[in-house]
């Protein structure tokens, strides 16, 4: 068996701040990869020099024919941490990798900044979507982000207060351990339109008094732009999302978004996921368009068009809700049934009592359980200086999904036979 392929993490202050074993695996190499930057740092070293660039991962593949050569790959800080690690484990496995990490740039940074970064999340607006960026900042009283240039501090910093981040403080490292190193410690709000160095990670740190935003909260109704009587109600909301059971990274359909205010709360919950909301009322498409940008909904994707025809092509759901089908309902659940994710949980909310019995019907022809709720909602209103109750419209929920065996193995998929009456 060929020796193992040693990948080795170096820092800002490059060979000079290796540990001594890393130095002497280096030392020991017949072949060294790395990129141009890390290559230069070893000029006189007699090993072939292998240069990685793009196209990683079929030059990564060629190191399964490596032989009975000495390999190391230099990487810059800490390998595993989305660096070059991860292409390397998946081609060779842990058995032939060996990994020396160094810090990342976001510790060193920190370090720099002179924080401390226990409280801190670590992500990659390079790597990951910027919802999920967006995601981390809502939750997190500090956060380290990797950046690239099209994800620059600039760019994070719109994304990040369009979607209501507060406005915290920002720390921009520039060129960590090369000369023109610089760190600008400044206000989110300030970065808008600076340029920064190529080699640039942002910090944020909240504010002491600053509070995560609520796990579970839906907005009033008027905090969505909407057309009168065509928006699910907050507390049918709030119920419909128990129902659904979503999970961080759950993939969503909301058919009938309307003003989109589902669509939102569900992205904002599947937060590291992705919601597809479709919509074919121009008016309501407005709507959703403005909802969606008024809270930086960045993770919701608007199809428009008509369900079921406007579903083809769409990512398989973990969950989908049902606002609307327009006489389209056999073939939108048809084609959910035909293309959802195992233990896809569906929600519908309709007010008739012919669309209730029509869902009814058609989950018993599907083979889904399901579970049917009623809600009565009266929401207390000022009147002389007393209080009355004023009714909504009584609303109906359906959950269906697959019958399962056990609540616990997935308590948001398991739902109650169908009642055969
Ligand atoms: C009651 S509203 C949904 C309200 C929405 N959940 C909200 O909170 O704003 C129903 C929506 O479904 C849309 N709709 C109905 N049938 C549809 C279909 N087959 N395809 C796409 N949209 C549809 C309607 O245009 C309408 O905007």
């Amino acid at each position: 068996m060929s020796a193992p392929v040693w990948v080795i993490g170096v820092g800002a202050e490059g060979p000079a701040g290796l540990p001594p074993a890393a130095t002497r695996l280096i030392a020991g190499a017949d072949q060294l990869w790395g990129g141009a930057r890390l290559l230069a740092d070893w000029p006189d070293h007699p090993a072939q020099k292998i240069l990685l660039g793009s196209g990683l991962a079929a030059q990564i593949e060629a190191l399964r024919g490596r032989g009975e050569r000495n390999v190391v790959v230099l990487a810059s800080g800490d390998p595993g941490f989305f660096g070059i690690a991860g292409t390397i484990l998946r081609v060779l496995g842990a058995q032939e990798t060996r990994i020396v990490p160094h810090v990342t740039s976001l510790q060193l940074a920190f370090a720099r900044a002179g924080v401390p970064w226990s409280d801190a999340i670590f992500t990659s607006a390079h790597a990951r979507p910027l919802a999920e960026v967006v995601g981390w900042a809502r939750r997190a009283p500090k956060l380290g982000i990797l950046t690239d240039p099209s994800h620059h501090p600039a760019a994070i910093a719109a994304a990040l207060l369009a979607a209501g981040v507060a406005d915290c403080r920002a720390i921009v490292a520039e060129n960590l351990g090369l000369p023109e190193e610089r760190l600008v410690d400044t206000r989110l709000s300030q970065l808008t339109g600076q340029a920064f160095a190529p080699l640039t990670v942002l910090l944020l740190v909240q504010d002491p008094d600053w509070r995560p935003r609520p796990v579970f909260a839906p907005r009033p109704d008027a905090a969505y732009a909407h057309r009168r009587g065509l928006i699910t109600k907050s507390d049918v909301r709030a119920l419909s999302l128990a129902r659904l059971a979503l999970s961080e990274t759950d993939q969503v359909w909301d058919i009938g978004a309307g003003s989109g205010a589902l669509s939102i709360e569900i992205a904002e919950l599947a937060w590291r996921g992705r919601v597809w909301a479709v919509e074919h009322d121009p008016e309501n498409l407005g709507y959703l368009r403005e909802n969606v940008a008024r809270y930086g909904a960045a993770n919701v994707e608007i199809v428009p068009g008509r369900a079921p025809a406007a579903l083809g092509g769409l990512p398989p759901p973990a969950a989908v809700f049902i606002g609307g089908t327009d006489g389209e309902m056999a073939g939108i659940l048809r084609h959910i049934c035909d293309v959802a994710q195992p233990a896809c949980r569906i929600v519908m909310n309709m007010v008739t009592l012919e669309h209730l019995q029509q869902a009814r019907a058609l989950c018993g022809e599907l083979g889904l359980a399901s579970e049917l709720t009623q809600v009565s909602i009266a929401q207390g209103q000022p009147i002389a200086g007393l209080t009355r109750l004023a009714p909504l419209n009584p609303v109906f929920i359906l959950a269906a999904g697959a019958p399962c065996a056990s609540a616990q193995d997935a308590p948001g998929a398991c739902l109650q036979e169908p009642a055969h009456d």
